[in-house]
């Protein structure tokens, strides 16, 4: 499969006064056609300025850039992009923002059809390019608005949409020239979960009807959780860690991954605050617990039942969190065995020999941090 964006190498530095800051440095990811891409990290890791070079809203000062199988920049200088060509090519790569940058004194319609002043068309008679009609544009905008369900408030003004509402128009705007990537810089940031999910699902819908590719920006695990399929980690400017969206939550490896992880997993929470509870005090002699994590190849309940059948031990669950993403189960269980040693360690040596990672939690009890 071949990248649609190649960002190879790049690095961005801002020189500011004496001080020289780098924004993003070596940082390499090639997003597939189709993928929706997350890219998450915290407030000033270089999200933005990465990916803001896609469509050379940027100029990074290393490396190189291909979209579509055309090299469009190279700090080597080789090549150039700027007037039309530059226009053109934008054109073809949608964005839309946290705070929607709508034009205020514009009303819905009008917002979207002014992303259509500099397009151009083959002329089927001449087969010269020129400019859409205004008939063509109406068209052309009714379609748009269909599409993000906004038909009814075409003659709305910002001022009078709800956030919601607000980033439909944008998403209309950003799709006006049938971009094959689409780019979300925060996109849901400002809004409600409720309305965040509303969003997501039409990015979803828009990807699968469209054929679209998209990168997300975004600081919340949860946002990239619900639709991404693949997940890269920066962190001062570097990407950190970069897998599929299964390969991230069943294995991270860094430490920044695991803490945005933990902000999605109640597991998590509830084994951070067990050292607070009675429930350690409350086992008995012959009884240990363990944090089972089961992914890919495990399901919960055979697990369970054939620990009871075949080891002489009782277990008990305190905490389980099962989901399915992409269709795959992932899911963590806090369970108690009960039982000998000896069957106790045989329990765990099943679980080991089956490629089931699980920790004890009994350390817990000592005093030690989860
Ligand atoms: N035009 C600029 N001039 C100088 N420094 C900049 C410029 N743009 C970004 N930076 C700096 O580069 C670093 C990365 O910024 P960037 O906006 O890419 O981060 P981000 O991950 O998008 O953060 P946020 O989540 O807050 O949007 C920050 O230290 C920022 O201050
Ligand atoms: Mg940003």
């Amino acid at each position: 499969m071949t990248a649609i964006i190649e960002l190879n190498n790049i690095g961005v530095k801002f020189k500011q006064k004496k001080k020289e800051i780098v924004a993003v440095d070596n940082a390499t990811l090639h997003v597939e056609k189709g993928d929706i891409y997350g890219v998450i990290g915290y407030s000033g890791a270089g999200k933005s300025t990465l990916v803001r070079t896609i469509n050379l809203l940027q100029k990074p000062t290393e490396g190189q850039i291909i979209i579509n199988g055309e090299k469009v920049f190279d700090a080597d200088k080789s090549v150039k992009f700027s007037g039309t060509k530059l226009r053109r090519f934008r054109q073809k790569i949608g964005m839309i923002f946290q705070h929607f940058n709508l034009l205020s004194e514009k009303t819905v319609f009008a917002n979207v059809n002014f992303a259509l002043n500099h397009t151009q068309i083959e002329d089927e008679k001449t087969g010269k390019l020129r400019y859409l009609t205004k008939e063509e544009r109406k068209k052309k905008v009714d379609e748009l608005l269909e599409l993000v369900d906004l038909t009814e408030l075409a003659e709305k003004y910002p001022a009078q949409l709800s956030g919601g509402q607000k980033q439909r128009v944008a998403i209309a705007r950003a799709l006006a020239n049938d971009p094959e990537i689409l780019i979300s810089d925060e996109g849901t940031s400002a809004l409600d979960p409720k309305t965040t999910n509303q969003i997501l699902d039409l990015i979803k819908d828009l990807h699968d009807r469209l054929g679209l590719t998209v990168v997300l920006i975004t600081h919340e695990m949860q946002v990239v959780k619900e639709i991404a399929n693949k997940i890269a980690v920066m962190q001062d400017g570097r990407i950190i860690e970069q897998n599929s969206l299964i390969g991230i939550f069943a294995e991270p490896k860094e430490a920044l991954t695991k803490q945005f992880i933990e902000t999605t997993s109640s597991v998590n929470r509830f084994i951070a605050g067990l050292s607070k509870t009675e429930l350690l005090g409350q086992l008995s002699e012959d009884e240990e617990l363990i944090h089972v994590d089961f992914g890919e190849n495990t399901i919960t309940e055979p697990l369970i039942s054939q620990i009871n059948k075949n080891y002489d031990v009782t277990t008990s669950i305190y905490y389980g969190n099962v989901e399915v993403l992409q269709g795959q189960t992932l899911g963590s269980l806090v369970i108690s065995l009960k039982g000998s040693r000896d069957a106790r360690d045989e329990v765990k040596a099943f679980l080991k020999a089956s490629d089931i990672k699980f920790e004890d939690l009994s350390r817990i009890k000592e005093g030690g941090q989860a």
